[in-house]
């Protein structure tokens, strides 16, 4: 037996990312896998990392995320690695990266996280070849967007697709599944496809069938209308026999607090019909466009970014608008197009989301803009920090398995998520007692606390609070997407 390795991670505790209790053992890493875990008193390495004191984790999943072009044009993507996150889901809310061609115009919020027009891809394999010509700092799994593929084939996007239109979403969503796309994201909540109906998105998700590759949804509404918003999502899935994810779960606007004690009882009762999966992020107020419609203006609102007014960012609407001496209807309306945060959740009801058993740590972050939400830097070591040490709101082994074990389960993403021999060498090591987020809606750029070392494949991409400029990231495709050409 071989008892030399790449990198050894000595006296640290393991955490496993299935929810079994922590132990204490060295792990061995060799060409980007783990090769062993125990006790390796024998061992040597060429780099020893001592983890006395602290965690050893799987690196952490971010569930929910727009970097499908962050990991292009900021491939260091130190928002996440700083966090420890490894791995991300992009593609969500029905906004992916591809495909799009030089000539499209996007309406918000697919312009939100677009490239320049001669850097856009036309197809998944092109992204996916992209991203494996220059890797960034995480790997990615990806999300064909139902509005993106609206926006591509779909000269007016202001009423349902037409039967030659869903022709050639499908064709697009069968290109994606192909090239290794884990599955479809919708985003009907927002207006480029607002007009999209159930039996539109049934049928653009066929391709998805065979494969079981999962709807990922942006539901139609979070607020008055969230029962019926979520009996669509179920309904879809059924159509399509495959499992839904519900996006950034929550009930929005006063008048709805407390009702997660509702959504989350339909969700347990569907769960024994169909694989319905959901995730979270850990904070009150949530960040998209500026948008003035649907009761958006009902709460406090933070400006995020705005295209005409890039010195607003991170001020309150009311102040502007009185700066301006006009309502804060009108303010935002000048605004635009641009993004904002919003406060329209309440704290118990993340609260029952978070501690909900199956949800997943998602960040949904927005990485545009110098005043994002903080949640772009701080929400996992928020979720251990916050909620699972200060709060007692869930063990450490459960914190750790929301953002690892069960992602890894729920996405399809092999040989991840959890510390096994054999796995990628995706690891995070952490001080359990000193973790913590450090941005917030002030300071959101902030860097979290208590976050040691991160290892991606096998190369160190964070020590002691420094990106190494590592980037090993690679790209996770479904387990039957056919291999791409040219590289193993
Ligand atoms: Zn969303
Ligand atoms: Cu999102």
């Amino acid at each position: 037996m071989d008892t030399h390795h790449h990198l050894l991670i000595r006296g640290g505790t393991i955490v496993d990312g299935t929810k079994a209790p922590r132990y204490d053992a060295d792990v061995a890493i060799r060409d980007g896998r783990i090769v062993s875990i125990g006790e390796l008193a024998g061992h040597s390495a060429d780099r020893v990392i001592d983890a006395t004191g602290r965690i050893v984790a799987p690196g952490f999943i971010d569930s929910h995320t727009h970097d499908d072009q962050a990991v292009l044009s900021q491939p260091e993507l130190p928002f996440k690695v700083s966090q420890g996150v490894t791995t991300v889901v992009a593609g969500n809310c029905g906004i992916s990266a591809a495909p799009l061609s030089a000539d499209m115009e996007l309406p918000m919020p697919l312009s939100l996280i677009d490239a320049p027009r001669e850097a856009r891809h036309g197809s998944f394999r092109s992204y996916f070849d992209a991203l494996r010509a220059r890797p960034s700092s995480v790997n990615v799994a990806a999300l064909v967007g139902h509005s993106t593929l609206r926006a591509a084939v779909m000269a007016e996007l202001d009423r349902p697709a037409n039967a030659g239109e869903i022709a050639a979403m499908q064709a697009h969503v069968e290109e994606a599944m192909q090239a290794g796309a884990i599955g479809l994201s919708t985003g009907t909540f927002y207006p480029p496809a607002a007009k999209a109906t159930t039996e539109e998105i049934i049928e653009v998700g066929r391709p998805l069938s065979a494969r079981k590759a999962l709807v990922v949804t942006h539901m139609r509404d979070e607020g008055d209308r969230v029962m019926e918003a979520l009996d669509e999502t179920f309904r879809i899935g059924r159509a399509l026999d495959v499992p839904v994810v519900v996006s950034h779960h929550k009930v929005q606007n006063t008048r709805n607090h407390g009702r997660t004690k509702e959504t989350l009882a339909f969700i347990q009762q569907s769960m024994q019909h169909q694989c319905i999966g959901l995730d979270c992020y850990p904070y009150t107020a949530g960040s998209t466009m500026i948008r003035t419609d649907r009761g958006m203006l009902d709460a406090r609102i933070l400006i995020a970014s705005s295209v005409p007014h890039p010195e607003m960012a991170g001020r309150d609407l009311k102040d502007v608008a009185a700066e301006w001496g006009v309502s804060g209807k009108e303010a935002a309306e000048r605004l635009q197009p641009g993004t904002a945060i919003y406060f329209m959740m309440d704290e118990a009801d993340v609260q029952r989301i978070l501690a909900f058993d199956d949800t997943m740590i998602g960040s949904d972050g927005i990485p545009v803009g110098e005043k994002p939400h903080p949640r772009l830097w701080g929400t996992f070591p928020r979720v251990l920090g916050h909620y699972c040490r200060d709060l007692g709101l869930f063990a450490l082994e459960t914190a750790i398995w929301k953002m690892t074990g069960l992602t890894a389960r729920t996405f399809g993403l092999r040989e991840r998520g959890s510390l096994q021999v054999g796995h990628h060498a995706d690891v995070v090591i952490f001080d359990a007692s000193k973790i913590r987020d450090a941005a917030d809606y002030t300071h959101p750029t902030l860097p979290a606390q208590g976050i040691v070392t991160v290892i991606v494949n096998g190369a160190v991409t964070w020590h002691d609070g420094a990106h190494t400029g590592a980037r090993a990231g690679q790209v996770i495709t479904r387990a039957d997407a056919s291999p791409p050409s040219g590289s193993a």
